[in-house]
């Protein structure tokens, strides 16, 4: 099958306005989560793998990458029509972190769903997802076929009905995402990228803009609410510098969304701190694949763990914008980095 066959999609309308309340307790069964999603691998020993890396990197053909790549959307469809029949109705919402950091039974339910996909279609491949991890489960990517997985990327949007709502999905082999999707359920709206073979927004190439001014540049970022003082300060000087320079700044509320705004050329740069390795993978795959720069915010080599990224439709744009950038350093997802090379390598 061609890879652009991989990407079209049906059409889908919502029209009932919906409701949320935020419960103070988590709804999270922990067990339940950790059983059905943890890094469970049916035919070998993970505990050997992991001790023993493959010396040799695992060899990918394109006819896998066709295989993984149309899993991948048909589980984001799934995915998709469960979170489009919960987007209208009442929701129960819990805290995480903050406030403004949400999780539904939604969110939970969807990727409980699409890990047991990929289980029953690869029962050897494993797992990595937001709300796994949110659960305990430790973030650990090996060279080892991993599903790097956010059921619902704009949990906030989903919780107020707006809707930019996306499920991000890719595959790591050898530590390179070989394969992604983003896929905004709402609007039923498919980008895909396999590694080498381009990206793609409903079956059609798509390509950054290529602009390299910041006179003549969209920039998509997140101003993050509920930070502290100096960190609120920070984001008004970037957003300021930005505002002062570019022609605007836009945020659909969801990084896996804003980041296929680049691929397809509609704005030319977006950066977040403090993003995870299930809010970018997929994101950066199809932004390298339609021709854009993918880097850190410092303008240094992008580390999938690494908790920020900065992207553009030209090295020249990335370098000017990572110079004038105040920077919020987070954690990262792990301790060793996982720097993704070129999709051109
Ligand atoms: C969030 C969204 C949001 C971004 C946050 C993410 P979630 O993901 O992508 O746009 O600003 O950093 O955590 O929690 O809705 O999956």
């Amino acid at each position: 099958m061609a890879a652009c066959e991989l990407l079209s999609s049906s059409s889908s309308q919502y029209s009932a306005m919906g409701k949320f309340r935020i419960q103070g307790s988590p709804v999270i069964n922990l067990s339940e989560i950790v059983s059905s999603s943890s890094n469970v691998n049916n035919n070998i020993d993970d505990t050997t793998v992991n001790k023993q890396p493959p010396e040799s990197p695992i060899q990918v053909t394109e006819e896998q990458k066709l295989v993984w790549l149309g899993a991948a959307k048909e589980a984001a469809r799934l995915a998709g029509k469960e979170v489009r029949s919960a987007f209208y109705r009442e929701k129960t919402v819990t805290m995480k972190s903050s406030p403004a950091d949400l999780v539904t039974e939604t969110d939970q339910n969807v990727e409980k769903m699409v890990f047991s996909f990929f289980r029953r279609k690869f029962p050897t491949h494993r797992f990595i997802g937001e709300e796994t991890t949110a659960a305990g489960v430790p973030i650990e990517l090996t060279d080892e076929p991993t599903w790097i997985i956010d059921p619902i990327d704009g949990t906030n949007n989903f919780v107020h009905s707006f809707p930019f709502v996306a499920v991000a999905i890719a595959l790591s082999v050898n530590k390179e995402i070989e394969v992604a999707v983003t896929y905004n359920a709402i609007l039923d709206v498919m980008y895909a990228a396999g590694r080498g073979m381009g990206a793609y927004r409903d079956g059609k190439r798509i390509s950054v803009s290529g602009a390299t001014d910041i006179k003549e540049s969209l920039v998509v970022t997140t101003a993050k609410s509920l930070l502290t003082p100096t960190k609120m300060e920070d984001t008004f000087h970037n957003l300021r510098s930005l505002l002062e320079r570019g022609r605007g700044i836009r945020n659909l509320g969801t990084a896996a969304l804003n980041m296929c705004q680049i691929a397809e050329g509609a704005a030319e740069v977006y950066f977040e701190f403090g993003i995870h390795c299930w809010d970018m993978a997929s994101g950066a795959l199809i932004i390298r694949e339609a021709g854009g720069v993918v880097l850190d915010t410092a303008g240094g080599p992008f580390n999938l763990m690494g908790r920020c990224m900065l992207a553009a439709s030209s090295m020249d744009l990335a370098q000017t914008v990572a110079s004038g950038l105040r920077h919020d350093h987070k954690k990262p997802d792990t301790v060793e980095p996982v720097y993704l090379r070129s999709t051109k390598d």
